[in-house]
C-alpha cells in the first residue's frame, strides 16, 4: 500500500494528469465545434463577411434590434432567425422598417445584394438558422400539379387559390404572389414572416417547396387563359360583374326601345 501511494505521487505523476486533462478538454472542445458548424449556415459566408455585415448592422439595425442584435422593445432578437430570414426581409425591402403599422410593408431593397449577403451572414454567424437555398430547389422544374395540390391545402386560405392574395384580422393582409422571385418564396416559407406560419421541412419537404415554387411561377406566366380574371375572388366578383354589366346592357335596351317607339 506504501508502495503504492508512493508511487501515485511521484513527480510526473501531476505532470502527466494534467496533459491528459488538457487533452480531453482539448478534444472535446474540437469534437463540439465541429457539431456546431455542422448545424449552422451551409451557405459559405466568410468572416470579413459577417464583419461587414456588423458594421452595417450598428448603423442601420441596432436602433430596433438593440446592440448584438438582441432585442430591443422596437424590434425583436434576430439571434437564430437565420440568413434566410435577413435575405428576405432585406431582399424585399421589408427591413429597415420605417414606420410602426401592423405590417412591415414591401419597398424597393435599401441594400444591395452584396450587402445584404453581409448582413446574412453578421445574423447567421450569432446562432444557426434557416440558411438561404441552393439553387437546385428553385429551378423551377418541379411538378407543377402537385405544387398547386399544396399550395390549395396550405397557403390559399390566406393568400387566395390564385394567389392573388387577401385580408387577414387587424389590417394584416397575405400579399399577392406574382413577381415574388423563387428564393423569397422559399425563404417566406422556411422563416414565416410576421403572421405567416413557418413551414419547416416536417410539414413541406424541400422537393414540395419546389413543387410549390414552380406551381407559382407557372400561374405567373400562364395569366388568365379565360379573359379577365376580376381580381380572381371567384363567383363572387363574377357574379357582381354579371349584375353590373349585364343588367346595365338590359336596361340601356330597354331605354333604347321605347325610345323609338316614342
Ligand atoms: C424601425 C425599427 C426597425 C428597423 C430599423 C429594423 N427592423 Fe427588423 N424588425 C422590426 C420589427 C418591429 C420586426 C418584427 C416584425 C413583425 O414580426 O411584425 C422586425 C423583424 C425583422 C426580421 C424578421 C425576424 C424573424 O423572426 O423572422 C429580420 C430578419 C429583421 N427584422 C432584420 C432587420 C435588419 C437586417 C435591419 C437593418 C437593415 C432591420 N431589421 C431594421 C423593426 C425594425
Ligand atoms: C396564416 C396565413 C398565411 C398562410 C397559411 C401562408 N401565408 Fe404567406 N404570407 C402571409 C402574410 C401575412 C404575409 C406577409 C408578411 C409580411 O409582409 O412580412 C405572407 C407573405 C408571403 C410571401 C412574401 C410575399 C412578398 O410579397 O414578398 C410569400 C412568398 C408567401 N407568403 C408564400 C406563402 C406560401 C408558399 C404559403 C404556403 C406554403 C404561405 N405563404 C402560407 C400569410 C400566410
Amino acid at each position: 500500500m506504501k508502495a503504492l501511494s508512493q508511487k501515485r505521487r511521484h513527480p510526473l505523476a501531476a505532470v502527466a494528469l494534467l496533459l491528459m486533462g488538457l487533452l480531453i478538454t482539448g478534444g472535446l472542445y474540437a469534437v463540439a465545434t465541429t457539431v456546431n458548424q455542422a448545424k449552422a449556415d451551409t451557405t459559405s459566408f466568410s468572416a470579413s463577411d459577417a464583419e461587414e455585415g456588423g458594421k452595417l448592422f450598428a448603423a442601420n439595425c441596432a436602433t430596433c434590434h438593440g446592440m448584438g442584435a438582441s432585442g430591443s422593445q422596437a424590434g425583436p432578437s434576430l439571434v437564430g432567425v437565420g440568413a434566410a430570414a435577413v435575405d428576405f426581409q432585406v431582399g424585399t425591402g421589408r427591413m429597415p422598417m420605417q414606420m410602426n403599422g401592423p405590417q412591415a410593408y414591401k419597398k424597393p431593397a435599401q441594400f444591395n445584394e452584396e450587402q445584404t449577403h453581409q448582413l446574412a451572414a453578421y445574423v447567421a454567424s450569432l446562432g444557426p438558422g434557416p440558411s438561404i437555398p441552393e439553387a437546385g430547389v428553385l429551378d423551377e422544374k418541379g411538378d407543377a400539379a402537385k405544387g398547386g395540390e399544396l399550395f390549395r391545402t396550405n397557403c390559399a386560405m390566406c393568400h387566395n387559390a390564385a394567389a392573388a392574395g387577401g385580408a387577414l384580422t387587424k389590417g394584416k393582409f397575405a400579399p399577392a404572389l406574382a413577381d415574388v422571385s423563387g428564393k423569397h418564396i422559399y425563404e417566406a416559407m422556411v422563416t414565416g414572416p410576421q403572421n405567416m406560419p413557418v413551414f419547416s421541412d416536417a410539414n413541406v419537404s424541400p422537393e414540395g417547396k419546389r413543387d410549390i415554387i414552380t406551381f407559382l411561377k407557372q400561374i405567373e406566366s400562364n395569366g388568365s387563359p379565360g379573359g379577365n380574371d376580376l381580381g380572381a375572388l371567384g363567383p363572387v366578383s363574377e357574379g357582381l360583374f354579371v349584375w353590373i354589366a349585364g343588367l346595365g346592357v338590359i336596361i340601356a335596351f330597354t331605354i333604347w326601345l321605347t325610345s323609338r317607339t316614342s
